[in-house]
């Protein structure tokens, strides 16, 4: 059945005219979305994904797509006979690990968002950190190989595509100035990423509906939280282990200057949508204070 069968007209334009608010007021805002592997190994969720992107540009957001690719990281090592080893949920990576994520990323998963996009229209530039000198790095630790801590982001080539009204796509590779090239956790690109760029939002679409007081209770979502409330959860370790560095990506996030970080959940159809563009939302979201 489609939504017009199953809705009334009255309600269809409601939800329609409920964005209206969203829409004046995001008026030029850049919004950071990060999007694990796993959305986009689902076609069709990576097409309501697209939709979704195109839907914010067209209405005047500036939406920066930034991914990762665990999964399809995962499945190429597999394939090559080499194990995945992980070490505090960072990949273990050495210089022939760090030529797969950098081919799997660059080249695979965010040519797949690029393609996905640009079937509306010639929006999506897939870039990777070493662009323009995008993302600098350093290694993050000894007994991790080539995994890269951030020195430092230069949006200036992200601002320059959104100045062309593009859509950048950003896989996390990052490097340091002898050319080295590093592999950088997403989430924390995109926090830092939406700080460097003065981004209204930063949201995570991840695997839970968002923030929850207990993990395996989707009805303990926390719909809206402030930046001393979520500092508190994690002080008290109220919130699970597995969340926690998306939080504190979100934190870093909204310390560095953006309004609101968002933790929703990537296997809703349409879920930016929901979230950006409805009173109520459908995920968590964490402002520096009370809206
Ligand atoms: N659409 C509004 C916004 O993006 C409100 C979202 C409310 N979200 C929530 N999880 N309570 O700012």
């Amino acid at each position: 059945m489609t939504m017009t069968e199953v809705f009334s007209p009255e309600l269809r334009a409601e939800a329609l005219v409920e964005a209206l608010p969203y829409i004046k007021r995001f008026q030029g805002a850049v919004v950071v979305v990060k999007l694990g592997g796993s959305a986009m190994a689902d076609p069709e969720l990576a097409k309501t994904f697209a939709e979704d992107i195109v839907l914010l540009r067209s209405v005047g957001l500036k939406p920066v797509v930034v991914h990762g690719g665990g999964p399809q990281i995962g499945e190429h090592l597999r394939k090559l006979g080499k194990e995945s080893r992980f070490q505090n949920g960072l990949r273990v990576t050495d210089e022939e690990t760090l030529d797969v994520v950098r081919m799997i990323l660059v080249g695979k998963v965010g040519r797949d968002i690029v393609g996905a996009i640009n079937v509306h229209g010639a929006y999506a530039v897939g870039l990777s950190g070493e662009d323009g000198g995008m993302i600098t790095a350093e290694p993050h630790d000894e007994s991790l190989g080539l995994v890269g801590k951030i020195v430092s982001v230069q949006p200036g080539i992200v601002e320059r595509l959104l100045a062309e009204s593009m859509i950048p796509v950003i896989s996390t590779i990052g490097s340091d100035s002898s050319g080295q090239a590093y592999n950088i956790n997403a989430d924390t690109v995109a926090g830092a990423l939406a700080a460097a760029l003065g981004a209204e939002k930063v949201i995570y679409l991840t695997d839970v509906p968002g923030l929850l007081l207990d993990v395996t209770d989707p009805s303990s979502l926390i719909s809206k939280a402030t930046l001393p409330q979520v500092e508190a959860m994690l002080f008290t370790s109220v919130i699970d282990s597995g969340m926690v560095p998306k939080l504190e990506a979100c934190i870093a996030a909204i310390r560095g200057g953006t309004a609101s970080a968002h933790m929703l959940d990537g296997a809703i159809p349409h879920v930016l949508l929901l979230e950006l563009l409805t009173d109520a939302g459908i995920g968590t979201m964490i402002t520096r204070e009370q809206p």
